[in-house]
């Protein structure tokens, strides 16, 4: 990699980055700038607060963003967008085209061409947006991410600004039958293409894009193993799985704020096997399996009420979209439905439901109490509280069990969790009775050995492995320069 020598300002002398996104780190709630919500923040930010570089992104509707944030040093670059950009390109295309067409259809994607119209001009406005940025640093890469800009990389192309821009996409790639049915696949195609190097989570993911790309390109196009060859241009494809800042999460794991909240956490639920969900409330995440699972589990077994407790942290997502506030209305109701069946008169409920979202310290100390933490989407890229998880149970030597969906990214590196398949409701409540009932050694064991996976394959192996072969593509840098 290229100069790893570190500046004045504490910040590694590698090339400055411009990263692209979505959201900006941050975003103005009810008590002052806290972090957004999602993994692609939480991989992130650790990675850019090490860095020279910008990070633009839509400002979350906070309005006046400042370019900088004395909580957070990361150089910021917002992008405001109208409510009917929004309509149109956030809660629209991407979030009801797009989403759930890269999440296998789980819900029908809908195609609208005026969504399709404001999604070109708003990739646009960020192009312009990171265009600026790169004007501000010397020989920067540009890293664009996610669903939401995948025309950017082509944008930036035809500005010709010289340099390296990788692209990373956060999600699923469906296989070929299901994204051939978006009408402009062709463009985003393209769009993608204008970036040297495409990356996914994983190797099945990168696969089903060449092969989209070979059936939608296949006369424009030349394919040779994971490259891709448009014109004069090679594009390469890679993988490489994303995760955590695990050094700095199992530090705040063993500070006294979370030993005192873990504490209070075990005194409300002593005595009970505590069961724990942690997700934005989304259709992918398989929250409505999970609690049929839990009420079945309970329904099976008498002897388990009063002494089993779950709580599911529900993160607040996407409100204007309609099929988000209808999955909110059906967890409710069945979360009030089972407290209604199973709270033994005199006790306490055996589902807590937290509509919010909780700060780091906090959700460590949900982490640390868990018994088991229930990870079960019908779909997920990655899915990273998965892997907080079990970093926090190690380092607070505490012996909980991962149960977790094989139809996640997680799944293809925590082989110790325990596995289930979500739609299959009665397999998944037999699996969480297996998983609680399994002995100590057994959980220590498991949960020690994919904290090491997660050690050896942190977010920082991760930005590593994307970010060198960009380096390596620009010219190359004088020592003065690199410190810029
Ligand atoms: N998270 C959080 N507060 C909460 C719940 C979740 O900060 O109350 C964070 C969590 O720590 C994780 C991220 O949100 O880093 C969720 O990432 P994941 O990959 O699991 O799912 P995504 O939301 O990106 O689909
Ligand atoms: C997923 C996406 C991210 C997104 C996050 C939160 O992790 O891959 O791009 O930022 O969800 O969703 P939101 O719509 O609130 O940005």
């Amino acid at each position: 990699m290229a100069g790893a020598s570190v500046a004045l300002d504490g910040r590694s002398s590698e090339v400055p980055v411009v990263a692209v996104s979505n959201r900006l780190p941050v975003q103005l709630g009810d008590d002052g700038w806290e972090l957004a919500p999602g993994g692609l923040v939480t991989a992130l930010r650790p990675v850019m607060q090490r860095r020279s570089g910008t990070w633009v992104g839509w400002d979350g509707g906070s309005g006046a963003t400042p370019s900088r944030l004395p909580s957070l040093s990361i150089d910021l670059g917002a992008v405001q967008l109208e409510q009917a950009e929004l309509d149109g390109y956030y809660h629209g295309f991407a979030n009801r085209t797009l989403w759930p067409l890269l999440h296998n259809a789980v819900e029908k994607p809908v195609f609208d061409r005026d969504w399709w119209a404001t999604y070109r001009d708003v990739n646009r406005r960020f192009a312009e947006a990171a265009a600026a940025a790169v004007a501000q640093h010397a020989d920067p890469v540009v890293w664009v991410h996610d669903y939401h800009l995948m025309l950017v990389p082509q944008l930036l192309r035809e500005r010709d600004l010289g340099g390296a821009t990788g692209f990373f996409l956060h999600v699923p790639w469906p296989s070929p039958d299901l994204f051939v049915r978006l009408p402009w696949r062709r463009d985003v195609l393209l769009g993608l293409l204008g970036a040297d190097v495409v990356s996914f989570h994983t190797e099945g993911y990168r696969s089903n894009f060449v092969r989209t790309c070979r059936r939608v390109l296949g006369d424009e196009a030349t394919f040779r193993g994971s490259e891709i060859v448009l014109g004069d241009r090679v594009v390469r494809t890679t993988s490489s799985p994303i995760s955590v800042d695990a050094s700095e999460l199992a530090q705040l794991a063993q500070t006294t704020e979370v030993t005192a909240e873990l504490q209070a956490l075990q005194r409300q639920f002593e005595g009970r096997t505590l069961l724990l969900g942690v997700d934005r409330l989304d259709y992918t995440k398989g929250i409505i399996e999970r609690l049929l699972a839990v009420e079945l589990l309970l329904e099976r077994s008498p002897q388990l009420r009063g002494r089993l407790a779950m709580v599911q942290i529900a993160v607040p997502s996407r409100d204007d979209v309609v099929e988000y506030r209808e999955l909110r209305a059906t967890v409710e109701q069945i979360v009030g439905r089972i407290n209604g069946r199973f709270t033994v008169p005199g006790e306490d409920v055996p589902v807590h439901y937290l509509y919010r979202s909780l700060g780091q310290a906090p959700l460590a100390a949900y982490y640390a109490a868990a018994d088991a933490l229930l990870v079960t989407p019908l779909i997920d890229g990655m899915n990273l509280v998965a892997k907080e998880y079990v970093v926090v149970q190690q380092a607070r030597r505490a012996n909980g069990v991962l149960v977790l969906s094989e139809f996640t990214g997680a799944a293809l590196e925590l082989k110790d969790a325990v596995l289930c398949n979500p739609f299959d409701v009665e397999g998944l409540s037999q699996q969480i009775e297996r998983a609680i009932a399994l002995p100590e050694s057994d959980r220590r064991r498991r949960i020690a050995a994919m904290a090491r996976r997660v050690r050896a394959h942190d977010v920082h192996r991760w930005v590593a492995g994307q970010l060198s072969p960009l380096s390596d593509m620009l010219p190359a840098r004088s020592p003065l320069a690199s410190k810029a």
